[in-house]
């Protein structure tokens, strides 16, 4: 009775803490908050938090040696506890009337590769936050609820996830991950492929924000895509001094050749070790692509043509896992069996 008085005035939270993104989903409020998982700390003994969210990402690559802006997950794991710690407790308390955190839930979805220690160190994390109770799911199952794929059926759903750090595919049924693979190939590392082209091609360094907004821009993975060019500045590095080159869409999509086939080989060794019957519901159903990664143009042809099954970007890429949370939330009774 109690618990029950409690729920009615509680405002219970789902978040997707993810290597790129953290968004916050709060009951009754929807999505409240969607930032950069980026903190911006002084150097030195006395660290000191800046900035967090939007505001430190903008200082990334541009930060003078007396402050660093950090992005405490990479790859899809913890590389730095305490400041995803503080990272955390600020988005939570920010997204949240703290009077009322007290009471309330939270359902956080964490990568599904990560550690005992690390999942203890998100549970603490938002304990510290002051919230009375902590749920945690699996950022593919998460991902596969919000893209509105039967879960709990005796069906194969299969979701494949790029995000910033990792790309998750996952075959569900009956609530469980049937076959599983996480690859540390996804966003950062499309990036990365832009910034090596750009370098070896021109011999012309540029940031990862600049290598984003490539992507963003004229990113694409299939010869159909028509993609314009742009013009891009970075450091000569013979000179020393900043040029500007034009960068097309044909260029990008061999920058990204490699990765591509990595993320196509998971897909494939995936489905390979999908059972019989799961694999003749994927090959009707086909595969749903969630996760920032989802919006890069072609994809979702090449994994078609790849792998012969149909792939469907599903309706909101970035908003999916939160979107999957909030819906556990929303009924714990019926979902359950997906947290832990
Ligand atoms: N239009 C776009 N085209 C290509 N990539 C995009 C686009 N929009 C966002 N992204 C990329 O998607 C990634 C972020 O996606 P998302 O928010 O799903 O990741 P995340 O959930 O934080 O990471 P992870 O799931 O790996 O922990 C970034 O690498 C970003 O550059
Ligand atoms: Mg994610």
């Amino acid at each position: 009775m109690f618990n029950g008085l409690l729920g009615l005035f509680s405002q219970d939270i789902a978040i997707d803490l993810g290597t790129a993104n953290t968004l916050v989903n709060v009951r009754g409020r929807g999505i409240v908050l969607d930032e950069p998982s980026v903190v911006a700390i002084t150097q030195g003994p006395s660290k000191k938090v800046v900035a967090v969210g939007h505001e430190a990402k903008e200082m990334l690559g541009k930060t003078p040696g007396t402050i660093e802006a950090i992005r405490p997950m990479r790859e899809g794991v913890i590389a730095d506890f305490a400041v995803t710690e503080v990272m955390l407790k600020y988005f939570i308390r920010k997204a949240h009337k703290r009077n009322h955190l007290i009471r309330s839930r939270l359902v956080i979805s964490i990568p599904a590769g990560i550690t005992d220690v690390e999942t203890k160190a998100v549970r603490e994390a938002a304990i510290s936050a002051g919230v009375r109770e902590v749920l945690l799911i699996e950022q593919p199952m998460a991902a596969a609820v919000g893209a509105g794929l039967p879960v709990l059926d005796a069906r194969g759903s299969m979701v494949v996830d790029i995000g910033g750090g990792t790309t998750d595919i996952a075959v569900i049924s009956l609530g469980g991950l049937v076959t599983y693979r996480t690859l540390k190939v996804a966003g950062d590392r499309i990036d990365e492929a832009i910034i090596q082209y750009v370098r070896r091609r021109s011999n012309i360094l540029i940031g990862e924000r600049t290598a984003e907004q490539v992507k963003m821009k004229i990113g694409n993975v299939h010869p159909s895509c028509k993609m314009d060019s742009m013009e891009l500045k970075g450091r000569d590095l013979i000179s020393g001094v900043p040029r500007s080159i034009k960068i097309t869409g044909e260029d990008v999509r061999e920058a990204l050749d490699d990765v591509v086939q990595l993320i196509v080989e998971a897909c494939r060794s995936v489905l390979e070790r999908t059972p019989p019957e799961l694999s003749a519901d994927l090959a009707e159903r086909g595969l749903v692509l969630v996760g920032g990664g989802a919006h890069l143009a072609g994809l979702d042809l090449v994994l078609r043509e790849e792998t012969g099954i149909p792939a469907i970007i599903s309706e909101n890429p970035l908003l999916s896992v939160v979107q999957g949370v909030g819906v556990v939330l929303e009924d714990l009774d019926k979902y359950r069996g997906l947290l832990f």
